[in-house]
């Protein structure tokens, strides 16, 4: 499994906070199969500081180097706050310097003017990924505006512990809907610490229940990989 959501770097926001942390983190991954991680620390401005990242990120990157996993950098970005920064700096904030962005909303309510940002993003050359939109209880009492706003065109990131039932039982219907309904391309651990990367095998032998072995690999797998390598044009 690739996972593209997770904190695991030390000392930038509410995952661990010693490299000890973030190693156990990772040997967790390892553990239950994962082989590539995107390390995904908040950027939400005024709220963690991100000046640590990269050299933290480095930091364990040296350390867990002969480990059989990869790491790559990214951020779970707070659009709302952020949106100047991210287009002033697209590589800086991309999933390892990709075209996708993964970002987040508040909770509770849908941001005026959020469909003309991402179209924004769009006019940039950008493609937003929405994490955990199913713990967003505006989009759990409004599909409809759910599905419009991923319209829009934005891709969808589902968190482990949503379907494994953590968020509670609306999140978890809300989750096995859109993934009923095909509207999920990815699900990641959101890890931050090591327990939660047991949840994320759970979360995928439960998807591989709901709606068979091939979809949960294309969300859990394979379409991860067209982040970490898009592919390269050829003349066939
Ligand atoms: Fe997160």
């Amino acid at each position: 499994m690739i996972d593209i959501h997770c904190h695991i770097v030390f000392g930038v926001d509410d995952g661990p906070t010693t490299i000890k942390d973030s190693v156990r983190m990772i040997l967790e991954a390892e553990k239950i199969g994962v082989d590539k991680i995107i390390v995904t620390p908040h950027y939400k401005k005024n709220v963690y500081d991100s000046d640590k990242v990269v050299n933290n990120f480095y930091k364990i990157k040296s350390r867990v180097r002969d480990f059989g996993i990869d790491l790559y950098l990214g951020y779970e970005v707070f659009l709302v706050s952020s949106i100047n920064d991210v287009l002033l700096q697209k590589d800086k904030y991309t999933l390892n310097k990709s075209k996708y962005l993964l970002f987040e909303l508040p909770f509770d309510i849908m941001p005026v003017g959020i469909n003309e940002t991402v179209l924004k993003l769009h006019s940039e050359g950008i493609v937003p990924i929405i994490a955990h939109p199913e713990r967003n209880m505006y989009f759990a009492k409004n599909m409809q505006k759910f599905i419009e706003f991923i319209e829009t065109g934005c891709l969808v990131q589902l968190d482990a512990a949503s379907i494994v039932g953590i968020h509670g039982s609306g999140v978890k219907r809300f989750a096995k809907k859109l993934i009923d309904l095909k509207l999920v391309q990815f699900v990641a651990s959101d890890a931050h610490k090591p327990e939660d990367y047991e949840i994320f095998k759970k979360a995928y032998d439960i998807v591989k229940n709901w709606a068979g072995k091939e979809y949960s690999d294309k969300i859990f797998t394979h379409n991860q990989k067209v982040i970490i390598a898009p592919p390269i044009l050829s003349h066939s």
